[in-house]
């Protein structure tokens, strides 16, 4: 990556779900970075499944030198599954974190033996190469800081400015097309960090300062020609700025809710709006509706009656939606039921919960889709629209 800066990079192409939860089907890759100097240093691990080819790779570099420190940028097990092998193999290590870390190291793998306990600004000489640290909670964790190599201006920034997607054979943002990663960089954000954006907003501000030349984060490319592609992307997700646009999600089993979809999606479309994405919610995984409510202003959602509820799948990602609760969308909700409902009902208690302008009253139908009702969908679409349209 330079003189004495070595990427440790490792592809996971195995895994189907990361954090067990969010869909990978183009993969991830774990990095760590190692620095070669009169101290050598590794700054965070891998992932536990890659600790013997991660060990190999260090002594292929270092040969029998021991590893002096090991900097703790990030404590979440993609990151630091392999510390405790590190520190079995290498005893004398000092671990380096600030007030919060250690507390980690503690719960999960062992009670630290040697630790530097680190805070803003202060910095650590390796021989030629000086690092300085920069604490920014939660992006992604409470402990989360990130690494400035101040010779060679490279920001080690942990999972900030990361994606999903394996780096198959370009490392470097130049050495790749990065149409690739537009979905997997905007997913990586907004899935795993998307709740703490007024903490990535102040994560950004705080590093402006610094004259960063190269970004290497724990997972994806390394930004080295092009920094301004990842952070004004990052810089406009976390501070919702959302595009003109409509997500519309919906469960349905029998076709009726999803008919009262169409009929919104189309009078949108009539009425000029150009960004419109229909969802079955039984079929698209949230990961990638919240990306896109990371995109879009509009927000509809319609569900049918289930058993005195809503439709299972729908709520699992109003639940999501809820739990990371983005801001700044308009909304409108609508529903089908047979019997005493339950569809609507409870979308209303979402629509409570979550504090987004409702832009029209909800639409509910008994059964098919008939003419009152189908107006008032065309209704709520143009209501939409109009709020849209005027910003
Ligand atoms: C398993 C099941 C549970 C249901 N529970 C309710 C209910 O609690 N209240 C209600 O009004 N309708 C209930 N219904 C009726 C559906 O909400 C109704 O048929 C609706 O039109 C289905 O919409 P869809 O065609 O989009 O699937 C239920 C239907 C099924 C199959
Ligand atoms: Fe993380
Ligand atoms: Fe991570």
């Amino acid at each position: 990556m330079a003189d004495d800066i070595y990427f440790l990079g490792f592809n996971d192409r195995r895994t189907n779900l990361f954090e067990n939860i969010w869909p990978i089907p183009h993969g991830i890759s774990y990095n760590s970075y190692l620095i070669v100097d009169e101290k050598i240093a590794l700054i965070d691990t891998v992932e536990r499944a890659f600790i013997d080819e991660y060990l190999d790779k260090i002594e292929d570099i270092i040969g029998d030198r021991p590893v002096d420190y090991l900097i703790i940028n990030h404590m979440e097990p993609d990151h630091s599954g392999a510390l405790k092998a590190i520190v079995q193999k290498y005893p004398g290590i000092t671990l380096v974190g600030n007030k919060k870390t250690f507390n980690f190291v503690e719960s999960f793998y062992m009670q630290p033996q040697n630790v530097l306990e680190v805070y803003d600004e202060h910095t650590l000489e390796l021989g030629k190469h000086k690092l300085q640290f920069q604490l920014i909670p939660m992006v992604h964790w409470p402990e989360t800081m990130v690494t400035f190599e101040e010779t060679n201006k490279i920001l080690f920034s942990g999972d900030a400015f990361g994606s999903y997607g394996t780096l198959d054979g370009g490392i470097f943002d130049d050495e790749i097309n990065l149409d690739f990663y537009e979905i997997e960089v905007m997913r990586y954000f907004t899935n795993i960090v998307g709740k703490y954006c007024p903490h990535t907003q102040r994560a950004i501000k705080k590093l402006a300062p610094l004259d960063i030349k190269m970004i290497a984060a724990t997972h994806g490319p390394i930004w080295r020609s092009n920094l301004d592609w990842v952070l004004t992307r990052y810089n406009k997700w976390s501070s919702y700025d959302l595009e003109r646009g409509v997500i519309i999600v919906y469960g349905s089993m029998y076709g009726n809710t999803q008919k009262m979809a169409e009929v919104i999606a189309r009078q949108l479309a009539v009425r000029g709006i150009k960004n419109i994405r229909v969802y079955d919610a039984s079929k698209t995984h949230s990961s990638y509706i919240i990306n896109d409510i990371f995109k879009y202003k509009g927000f509809i959602v319609g569900s049918p009656a289930y058993n005195n509820a809503l439709f299972p799948n729908v709520q699992t990602l109003l639940s999501t939606i809820e739990h990371m609760a983005p801001k700044n969308h308009y909304l409108g909700i609508f529903g089908n039921f047979a019997w005493n409902g339950g569809g609507v009902k409870n979308l209303k208690l979402f629509a409570e919960k979550i504090k987004w302008e409702l832009v029209y009253d909800p639409v509910e139908e008994k059964g098919s889709l008939k003419p009152e009702r189908r107006d008032e969908l065309i209704k709520m679409a143009d209501a939409m629209a109009d709020k849209l349209l005027e910003d």
